[in-house]
Protein backbone atom coordinates (compact mmCIF):
# COMPACT_ATOMS: atom_id res chain seq x y z
CA UNK A 1 0.00 0.00 0.00
CA UNK A 2 1.39 3.70 -1.13
CA UNK A 3 2.15 5.72 1.95
CA UNK A 4 -0.80 8.47 2.12
CA UNK A 5 1.14 10.45 4.86
CA UNK A 6 4.45 11.61 6.23
CA UNK A 7 4.97 12.32 10.18
CA UNK A 8 7.87 13.79 11.58
CA UNK A 9 8.50 13.26 15.83
CA UNK A 10 8.19 16.84 18.16
CA UNK A 11 11.83 16.64 18.13
CA UNK A 12 11.95 17.47 14.04
CA UNK A 13 10.07 20.15 14.78
CA UNK A 14 12.67 23.34 13.01
CA UNK A 15 15.52 25.29 15.66
CA UNK A 16 15.89 27.84 13.31
CA UNK A 17 13.87 30.20 10.65
CA UNK A 18 15.06 30.27 7.38
CA UNK A 19 15.51 33.83 5.89
CA UNK A 20 16.02 33.71 2.05
CA UNK A 21 16.99 37.35 1.99
CA UNK A 22 20.39 36.10 2.80
CA UNK A 23 20.34 33.94 -0.61
CA UNK A 24 18.63 36.63 -2.71
CA UNK A 25 20.64 37.33 -5.58
CA UNK A 26 19.56 40.85 -4.85
CA UNK A 27 17.12 42.78 -2.40
CA UNK A 28 13.92 43.97 -2.21
CA UNK A 29 13.87 48.32 -2.27
CA UNK A 30 13.77 49.78 1.32
CA UNK A 31 9.90 50.88 2.77
CA UNK A 32 10.31 54.55 2.93
CA UNK A 33 8.94 57.24 5.40
CA UNK A 34 5.96 58.70 3.62
CA UNK A 35 6.95 62.48 5.16
CA UNK A 36 10.47 62.22 4.02
CA UNK A 37 10.52 60.09 1.64
CA UNK A 38 13.73 58.29 2.90
CA UNK A 39 14.05 54.49 3.97
CA UNK A 40 12.95 54.26 7.74
CA UNK A 41 15.26 53.36 10.08
CA UNK A 42 14.25 50.77 13.46
CA UNK A 43 13.65 53.89 15.24
CA UNK A 44 10.90 55.01 13.36
CA UNK A 45 9.18 50.95 13.33
CA UNK A 46 9.34 51.20 17.43
CA UNK A 47 5.77 52.84 18.21
CA UNK A 48 4.63 49.53 16.63
CA UNK A 49 6.71 46.45 16.80
CA UNK A 50 9.52 45.02 19.77
CA UNK A 51 12.46 45.61 18.79
CA UNK A 52 13.37 42.09 18.15
CA UNK A 53 10.91 41.92 15.46
CA UNK A 54 12.26 45.07 13.34
CA UNK A 55 15.54 43.20 13.59
CA UNK A 56 14.69 40.48 12.42
CA UNK A 57 12.60 42.66 9.67
CA UNK A 58 16.02 43.65 8.00
CA UNK A 59 18.01 41.17 8.82
CA UNK A 60 20.08 39.28 6.14
CA UNK A 61 21.79 36.79 8.27
CA UNK A 62 20.52 33.39 6.85
CA UNK A 63 19.16 31.49 10.16
CA UNK A 64 17.35 33.03 12.97
CA UNK A 65 16.83 30.56 16.25
CA UNK A 66 13.15 29.66 17.65
CA UNK A 67 13.28 30.72 21.05
CA UNK A 68 12.35 27.32 23.04
CA UNK A 69 9.13 28.64 24.53
CA UNK A 70 7.94 29.36 20.71
CA UNK A 71 9.01 25.87 19.85
CA UNK A 72 7.23 24.52 23.26
CA UNK A 73 4.13 25.59 21.88
CA UNK A 74 4.59 24.76 18.23
CA UNK A 75 4.56 21.71 19.27
CA UNK A 76 0.93 21.46 20.54
CA UNK A 77 0.08 20.80 16.14
CA UNK A 78 3.88 21.03 14.98
CA UNK A 79 5.36 19.01 12.99
CA UNK A 80 2.07 19.24 10.53
CA UNK A 81 1.59 16.33 8.56
CA UNK A 82 2.61 15.93 5.11
CA UNK A 83 0.05 14.03 2.71
CA UNK A 84 0.20 12.13 -0.50
CA UNK A 85 -2.87 12.86 -2.36
CA UNK A 86 -3.79 9.93 -3.55
CA UNK A 87 -7.49 10.29 -3.91
CA UNK A 88 -7.03 13.26 -5.96
CA UNK A 89 -4.09 11.41 -8.12
CA UNK A 90 -6.46 8.79 -8.71
CA UNK A 91 -9.30 10.84 -9.18
CA UNK A 92 -7.23 12.87 -12.05
CA UNK A 93 -6.21 9.70 -13.93
CA UNK A 94 -2.37 10.99 -13.24
CA UNK A 95 0.91 9.92 -13.22
CA UNK A 96 2.19 13.34 -11.44
CA UNK A 97 2.62 12.96 -7.77
CA UNK A 98 0.80 15.07 -5.67
CA UNK A 99 1.63 16.07 -2.19
CA UNK A 100 0.32 18.66 0.21
CA UNK A 101 1.68 20.08 3.57
CA UNK A 102 -1.43 20.63 6.17
CA UNK A 103 -1.70 23.39 8.11
CA UNK A 104 -5.34 23.07 9.24
CA UNK A 105 -4.26 21.10 12.15
CA UNK A 106 -3.42 24.11 14.14
CA UNK A 107 -5.68 25.26 16.86
CA UNK A 108 -7.02 27.98 15.23
CA UNK A 109 -7.33 25.74 11.76
CA UNK A 110 -4.73 27.85 9.27
CA UNK A 111 -0.69 28.54 9.27
CA UNK A 112 -1.46 31.53 10.99
CA UNK A 113 -0.27 30.87 14.62
CA UNK A 114 3.53 29.84 13.18
CA UNK A 115 3.66 33.73 13.49
CA UNK A 116 1.03 34.84 15.98
CA UNK A 117 3.01 32.90 18.39
CA UNK A 118 6.24 34.42 17.96
CA UNK A 119 4.75 37.44 17.62
CA UNK A 120 3.42 37.70 21.11
CA UNK A 121 6.12 35.91 22.84
CA UNK A 122 8.93 38.87 21.26
CA UNK A 123 5.98 41.19 22.14
CA UNK A 124 5.52 40.18 25.87
CA UNK A 125 9.40 39.28 26.25
CA UNK A 126 9.77 43.73 25.99
CA UNK A 127 7.16 43.78 28.56
CA UNK A 128 3.69 44.82 25.95
CA UNK A 129 0.59 44.21 27.78
CA UNK A 130 -1.39 44.07 24.11
CA UNK A 131 -1.51 43.42 20.63
CA UNK A 132 -3.75 45.58 18.44
CA UNK A 133 -4.74 43.40 14.76
CA UNK A 134 -6.89 43.62 11.95
CA UNK A 135 -8.45 40.59 10.44
CA UNK A 136 -9.91 39.54 6.85
CA UNK A 137 -11.73 36.31 7.36
CA UNK A 138 -11.00 35.81 10.82
CA UNK A 139 -8.39 33.34 10.70
CA UNK A 140 -5.25 36.05 11.84
CA UNK A 141 -7.38 37.75 14.18
CA UNK A 142 -8.16 34.05 15.81
CA UNK A 143 -4.68 32.97 15.94
CA UNK A 144 -3.88 36.06 17.58
CA UNK A 145 -6.16 35.56 19.69
CA UNK A 146 -4.79 32.44 20.75
CA UNK A 147 -1.08 33.29 21.14
CA UNK A 148 -2.14 36.41 23.96
CA UNK A 149 -4.11 33.83 25.42
CA UNK A 150 -0.97 31.46 25.52
CA UNK A 151 1.47 34.24 26.88
CA UNK A 152 -0.60 35.99 28.85
CA UNK A 153 -1.53 39.64 27.02
CA UNK A 154 -4.63 41.13 25.78
CA UNK A 155 -5.98 41.21 22.29
CA UNK A 156 -7.79 43.67 20.28
CA UNK A 157 -9.30 42.99 16.94
CA UNK A 158 -10.55 45.02 14.10
CA UNK A 159 -12.49 42.86 11.83
CA UNK A 160 -13.46 43.31 8.10
CA UNK A 161 -17.22 44.65 8.52
CA UNK A 162 -18.14 41.84 5.51
CA UNK A 163 -16.43 39.00 7.49
CA UNK A 164 -17.84 39.95 11.16
CA UNK A 165 -21.32 39.67 9.68
CA UNK A 166 -20.73 36.83 7.44
CA UNK A 167 -18.48 34.63 10.17
CA UNK A 168 -19.73 35.22 13.67
CA UNK A 169 -18.18 32.27 14.71
CA UNK A 170 -14.96 33.52 14.02
CA UNK A 171 -15.42 36.11 16.23
CA UNK A 172 -16.88 34.08 18.87
CA UNK A 173 -13.75 31.73 18.71
CA UNK A 174 -11.09 35.53 18.75
CA UNK A 175 -13.64 35.74 22.32
CA UNK A 176 -13.37 32.32 23.66
CA UNK A 177 -9.36 32.91 23.83
CA UNK A 178 -10.13 36.17 25.30
CA UNK A 179 -9.72 38.62 22.51
CA UNK A 180 -12.22 41.49 22.09
CA UNK A 181 -13.41 42.12 18.45
CA UNK A 182 -15.13 44.81 16.60
CA UNK A 183 -16.42 45.49 13.72
CA UNK A 184 -13.72 48.04 11.18
CA UNK A 185 -14.52 50.53 9.90
CA UNK A 186 -15.41 50.97 13.85
CA UNK A 187 -15.60 53.82 15.93
CA UNK A 188 -12.99 53.23 18.19
CA UNK A 189 -10.66 54.85 15.85
CA UNK A 190 -9.92 58.24 14.66
CA UNK A 191 -9.41 56.84 10.95
CA UNK A 192 -13.08 54.68 11.75
CA UNK A 193 -15.13 57.15 12.12
CA UNK A 194 -14.08 59.22 9.58
CA UNK A 195 -15.38 56.37 6.59
CA UNK A 196 -17.58 55.75 8.60
CA UNK A 197 -18.83 59.30 8.65
CA UNK A 198 -18.36 59.33 4.69
CA UNK A 199 -19.59 55.85 4.23
CA UNK A 200 -21.94 54.81 7.21
CA UNK A 201 -22.50 51.52 4.93
CA UNK A 202 -19.29 50.58 4.41
CA UNK A 203 -18.56 47.12 4.07
CA UNK A 204 -15.08 47.52 5.73
CA UNK A 205 -11.57 46.35 3.51
CA UNK A 206 -8.14 44.73 5.19
CA UNK A 207 -6.81 48.57 4.44
CA UNK A 208 -9.25 50.21 6.54
CA UNK A 209 -8.75 47.43 9.61
CA UNK A 210 -4.94 47.73 9.17
CA UNK A 211 -5.21 51.86 9.55
CA UNK A 212 -7.71 51.51 12.55
CA UNK A 213 -5.06 48.49 14.72
CA UNK A 214 -2.16 50.97 13.78
CA UNK A 215 -3.79 53.76 15.09
CA UNK A 216 -4.78 52.25 18.02
CA UNK A 217 -1.04 50.92 18.72
CA UNK A 218 0.54 54.00 18.35
CA UNK A 219 -2.13 55.62 19.89
CA UNK A 220 -1.43 53.59 23.15
CA UNK A 221 1.59 53.14 25.10
CA UNK A 222 0.77 49.52 26.15
CA UNK A 223 -0.09 48.16 22.70
CA UNK A 224 1.82 47.17 19.87
CA UNK A 225 0.67 46.50 15.92
CA UNK A 226 0.73 42.51 15.26
CA UNK A 227 0.03 41.84 11.17
CA UNK A 228 -0.55 38.64 10.34
CA UNK A 229 1.14 38.18 6.52
CA UNK A 230 3.46 41.08 4.44
CA UNK A 231 6.15 41.78 6.27
CA UNK A 232 9.46 40.01 6.26
CA UNK A 233 8.96 38.58 10.05
CA UNK A 234 5.51 37.01 9.12
CA UNK A 235 7.32 35.12 6.01
CA UNK A 236 10.27 34.21 8.24
CA UNK A 237 8.11 32.74 11.15
CA UNK A 238 6.20 30.35 8.35
CA UNK A 239 9.65 28.77 6.91
CA UNK A 240 8.67 26.25 9.56
CA UNK A 241 6.50 24.80 7.09
CA UNK A 242 8.92 24.34 4.05
CA UNK A 243 11.64 23.04 6.32
CA UNK A 244 9.52 20.63 7.44
CA UNK A 245 7.98 19.68 3.96
CA UNK A 246 11.76 19.32 2.82
CA UNK A 247 12.27 16.35 5.58
CA UNK A 248 9.12 14.63 5.24
CA UNK A 249 9.49 14.76 0.70
CA UNK A 250 13.03 13.57 1.87
CA UNK A 251 11.09 10.50 3.97
CA UNK A 252 8.84 10.01 0.73
CA UNK A 253 12.14 9.87 -1.70
CA UNK A 254 10.64 12.80 -3.35
CA UNK A 255 11.41 16.51 -4.58
CA UNK A 256 9.18 18.83 -6.19
CA UNK A 257 9.61 19.89 -9.80
CA UNK A 258 6.36 22.51 -8.82
CA UNK A 259 5.49 24.31 -5.27
CA UNK A 260 2.18 25.92 -5.03
CA UNK A 261 0.42 28.38 -2.64
CA UNK A 262 -2.10 31.16 -2.52
CA UNK A 263 -1.66 34.23 -1.86
CA UNK A 264 -3.79 36.83 0.33
CA UNK A 265 -0.25 39.40 1.76
CA UNK A 266 1.88 36.45 0.58
CA UNK A 267 2.77 34.47 4.04
CA UNK A 268 1.82 30.68 3.82
CA UNK A 269 3.04 30.71 -0.23
CA UNK A 270 6.36 31.67 1.08
CA UNK A 271 6.44 30.26 4.26
CA UNK A 272 6.46 26.90 2.06
CA UNK A 273 7.90 28.33 -0.75
CA UNK A 274 11.43 30.06 0.28
CA UNK A 275 13.38 27.05 0.95
CA UNK A 276 12.63 25.67 -2.26
CA UNK A 277 13.41 29.16 -3.98
CA UNK A 278 16.71 28.81 -1.88
CA UNK A 279 17.56 25.13 -4.10
CA UNK A 280 16.04 27.28 -7.23
CA UNK A 281 18.72 30.19 -7.08
CA UNK A 282 21.67 27.76 -6.29
CA UNK A 283 20.09 25.88 -9.61
CA UNK A 284 17.87 23.15 -9.45
CA UNK A 285 15.43 23.03 -11.50
CA UNK A 286 11.69 23.97 -9.76
CA UNK A 287 9.17 25.78 -10.66
CA UNK A 288 7.35 27.86 -8.34
CA UNK A 289 3.72 29.46 -8.88
CA UNK A 290 1.46 31.69 -6.95
CA UNK A 291 -1.91 31.72 -7.11
CA UNK A 292 -4.28 34.63 -6.52
CA UNK A 293 -8.43 35.27 -6.79
CA UNK A 294 -8.99 37.08 -10.64
CA UNK A 295 -11.44 39.14 -8.41
CA UNK A 296 -8.51 40.63 -6.34
CA UNK A 297 -5.63 40.18 -8.95
CA UNK A 298 -2.70 42.06 -6.94
CA UNK A 299 -0.22 39.93 -8.61
CA UNK A 300 -1.00 39.10 -12.29
CA UNK A 301 -3.08 42.99 -13.09
CA UNK A 302 -1.94 45.34 -10.19
CA UNK A 303 0.93 47.41 -10.46
CA UNK A 304 4.34 47.37 -8.92
CA UNK A 305 5.61 50.74 -7.38
CA UNK A 306 5.43 52.11 -4.02
CA UNK A 307 2.34 52.29 -1.89
CA UNK A 308 0.72 52.21 1.34
CA UNK A 309 -0.04 49.27 3.43
CA UNK A 310 -3.15 50.85 4.54
CA UNK A 311 -6.15 53.04 3.09
CA UNK A 312 -5.58 55.86 5.68
CA UNK A 313 -1.45 56.35 4.78
CA UNK A 314 -0.88 55.37 8.24
CA UNK A 315 2.05 52.88 6.91
CA UNK A 316 5.39 53.05 5.63
CA UNK A 317 5.92 53.21 2.13
CA UNK A 318 6.69 49.69 0.70
CA UNK A 319 7.73 48.51 -3.06
CA UNK A 320 5.19 46.04 -3.70
CA UNK A 321 2.71 45.03 -6.52
CA UNK A 322 -0.58 46.86 -5.98
CA UNK A 323 -4.17 47.52 -6.68
CA UNK A 324 -3.49 50.94 -5.13
CA UNK A 325 -4.47 51.31 -1.14
CA UNK A 326 -7.66 52.90 -1.69
CA UNK A 327 -9.25 49.21 -3.45
CA UNK A 328 -11.95 47.53 -2.12
CA UNK A 329 -11.83 44.19 -3.28
CA UNK A 330 -15.33 42.38 -4.67
CA UNK A 331 -16.81 40.54 -1.59
CA UNK A 332 -15.36 37.07 -2.75
CA UNK A 333 -15.40 34.22 -0.13
CA UNK A 334 -11.61 33.82 0.41
CA UNK A 335 -11.66 36.40 2.65
CA UNK A 336 -7.70 36.48 3.39
CA UNK A 337 -6.97 37.17 -0.35
CA UNK A 338 -8.80 40.32 -0.49
CA UNK A 339 -5.96 42.79 -0.10
CA UNK A 340 -5.01 45.25 -2.40
CA UNK A 341 -1.22 44.81 -1.61
CA UNK A 342 1.94 41.88 -1.55
CA UNK A 343 4.14 41.22 0.17
CA UNK A 344 7.38 43.10 -0.85
CA UNK A 345 9.87 39.41 -0.77
CA UNK A 346 7.14 37.79 -2.51
CA UNK A 347 6.75 41.35 -5.40
CA UNK A 348 10.59 41.19 -5.61
CA UNK A 349 10.43 37.38 -6.37
CA UNK A 350 7.91 37.73 -9.55
CA UNK A 351 9.56 41.03 -10.91
CA UNK A 352 12.96 38.84 -10.82
CA UNK A 353 11.15 35.96 -12.83
CA UNK A 354 11.31 33.71 -9.80
CA UNK A 355 7.98 33.09 -9.29
CA UNK A 356 5.43 32.68 -11.35
CA UNK A 357 1.68 34.36 -10.42
CA UNK A 358 -1.64 32.90 -11.23
CA UNK A 359 -5.22 34.33 -11.06
CA UNK A 360 -8.52 32.18 -10.68
CA UNK A 361 -11.97 32.87 -9.88
CA UNK A 362 -13.77 31.84 -7.24
CA UNK A 363 -15.78 29.49 -8.50
CA UNK A 364 -13.64 26.66 -10.32
CA UNK A 365 -11.60 27.25 -7.13
CA UNK A 366 -14.65 25.90 -4.98
CA UNK A 367 -15.40 22.93 -7.59
CA UNK A 368 -11.75 21.87 -6.89
CA UNK A 369 -11.98 22.24 -3.12
CA UNK A 370 -15.64 20.37 -3.23
CA UNK A 371 -13.53 17.37 -5.26
CA UNK A 372 -10.74 17.54 -2.93
CA UNK A 373 -13.19 17.40 0.11
CA UNK A 374 -14.87 14.27 -1.51
CA UNK A 375 -11.41 11.97 -2.29
CA UNK A 376 -9.03 13.87 0.09
CA UNK A 377 -11.51 14.20 2.95
CA UNK A 378 -10.81 17.34 3.97
CA UNK A 379 -12.55 20.07 3.53
CA UNK A 380 -10.10 23.01 2.30
CA UNK A 381 -10.37 27.14 3.28
CA UNK A 382 -11.88 28.87 0.94
CA UNK A 383 -8.20 31.10 0.28
CA UNK A 384 -5.98 27.88 -0.35
CA UNK A 385 -8.71 26.34 -2.94
CA UNK A 386 -6.82 28.49 -5.15
CA UNK A 387 -3.70 26.44 -5.11
CA UNK A 388 -5.56 23.26 -5.37
CA UNK A 389 -6.73 24.99 -8.72
CA UNK A 390 -3.48 25.67 -9.62
CA UNK A 391 -2.43 22.02 -9.03
CA UNK A 392 -4.96 20.69 -11.20
CA UNK A 393 -3.75 22.78 -14.28
CA UNK A 394 -0.34 21.75 -13.53
CA UNK A 395 -1.14 18.36 -13.55
CA UNK A 396 -3.32 19.33 -16.94
CA UNK A 397 -0.31 21.00 -18.53
CA UNK A 398 2.39 17.47 -17.32
CA UNK A 399 -0.47 15.38 -19.60
CA UNK A 400 -0.26 17.42 -22.40
CA UNK A 401 3.55 17.10 -21.90
CA UNK A 402 4.09 14.29 -21.66
CA UNK A 403 5.89 14.17 -18.63
CA UNK A 404 5.39 12.59 -14.86
CA UNK A 405 6.08 16.07 -12.03
CA UNK A 406 6.06 15.47 -8.40
CA UNK A 407 3.92 18.54 -7.44
CA UNK A 408 3.45 20.31 -3.69
CA UNK A 409 1.35 22.65 -2.28
CA UNK A 410 -0.11 24.12 0.53
CA UNK A 411 -3.28 23.35 2.22
CA UNK A 412 -2.83 26.12 4.96
CA UNK A 413 -6.10 26.00 6.26
CA UNK A 414 -9.49 23.91 6.33
CA UNK A 415 -12.94 25.70 5.92
CA UNK A 416 -14.93 24.48 8.52
CA UNK A 417 -15.88 28.10 9.11
CA UNK A 418 -16.54 28.90 5.58
CA UNK A 419 -19.82 26.47 5.32
CA UNK A 420 -22.18 29.59 4.03
CA UNK A 421 -19.17 29.69 1.06
CA UNK A 422 -19.72 25.99 0.68
CA UNK A 423 -23.38 26.48 0.55
CA UNK A 424 -23.45 28.88 -2.13
CA UNK A 425 -21.40 27.13 -4.43
CA UNK A 426 -23.13 23.99 -4.00
CA UNK A 427 -26.69 25.82 -4.42
CA UNK A 428 -25.08 27.89 -7.53
CA UNK A 429 -25.78 30.85 -5.77
CA UNK A 430 -22.02 32.27 -5.99
CA UNK A 431 -21.08 34.36 -8.63
CA UNK A 432 -17.19 35.39 -10.10
CA UNK A 433 -16.17 39.14 -10.50
CA UNK A 434 -14.79 40.41 -13.65
CA UNK A 435 -12.58 43.31 -12.84
CA UNK A 436 -13.53 45.63 -15.12
CA UNK A 437 -9.45 47.28 -16.54
CA UNK A 438 -10.90 50.75 -16.00
CA UNK A 439 -11.35 49.83 -12.05
CA UNK A 440 -8.21 49.01 -11.37
CA UNK A 441 -6.70 51.85 -13.54
CA UNK A 442 -8.60 54.32 -11.25
CA UNK A 443 -7.40 52.26 -7.89
CA UNK A 444 -3.92 52.55 -9.33
CA UNK A 445 -4.58 56.43 -9.72
CA UNK A 446 -3.75 56.58 -5.88
CA UNK A 447 -0.05 55.41 -6.37
CA UNK A 448 0.56 57.83 -8.92
CA UNK A 449 2.28 60.87 -6.85
CA UNK A 450 3.97 57.72 -5.22
CA UNK A 451 7.67 57.46 -5.09
CA UNK A 452 8.99 54.95 -7.68
CA UNK A 453 11.24 52.25 -7.02
C1 LIG B 1 -6.54 30.06 5.39
C2 LIG B 1 -5.84 31.25 4.83
N1 LIG B 1 -5.09 31.10 3.75
C3 LIG B 1 -4.44 32.12 3.18
C4 LIG B 1 -4.54 33.40 3.69
C5 LIG B 1 -3.84 34.50 2.98
O1 LIG B 1 -2.78 35.05 3.68
P1 LIG B 1 -1.29 34.77 3.28
O2 LIG B 1 -1.13 35.06 1.82
O3 LIG B 1 -0.51 35.67 4.14
O4 LIG B 1 -1.01 33.33 3.59
C6 LIG B 1 -5.30 33.63 4.84
C7 LIG B 1 -5.38 34.98 5.41
O5 LIG B 1 -6.16 35.30 6.23
C8 LIG B 1 -5.97 32.53 5.42
O6 LIG B 1 -6.72 32.69 6.51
Amino acid sequence: MAQRRYVLDEDAIPTQWYNLAADLPSLPPPPLHPGTGQPIGPDDLAPLFPMALILQEVSTERWIPIPEPVRAAYAMWRPTPLHRALGLERELGTSCRIFYKYEGVSPAGSHKPNTSIPQAFFNREEGVRRLATETGAGQWGSALALACALFGMECKVYMVRASYDQKPYRRVMIETWGGACVPSPSADTASGRAILEASPDSTGSLGIAISEAVEDAATRDDTRYSLGSVLNHVLLHQTVIGQEARRQLEDAGAAPDVVVGCVGGGSNFSGLAFPFLAEKIAGRDVRVIAAEPAACPTLTRGHYGYDFGDTAELTPLVAMHSLGHGFVPPAIHSGGLRYHGMAPLVSHLVKEGLVEPRAYHQRECFAEAVRFARVEGIVPAPEPSHAIRAVVEEVERAREEGVERTILFNLCGHGHFDMGAYDDFLSGQMEDYELPQADLDRAAEAMAGLPTP
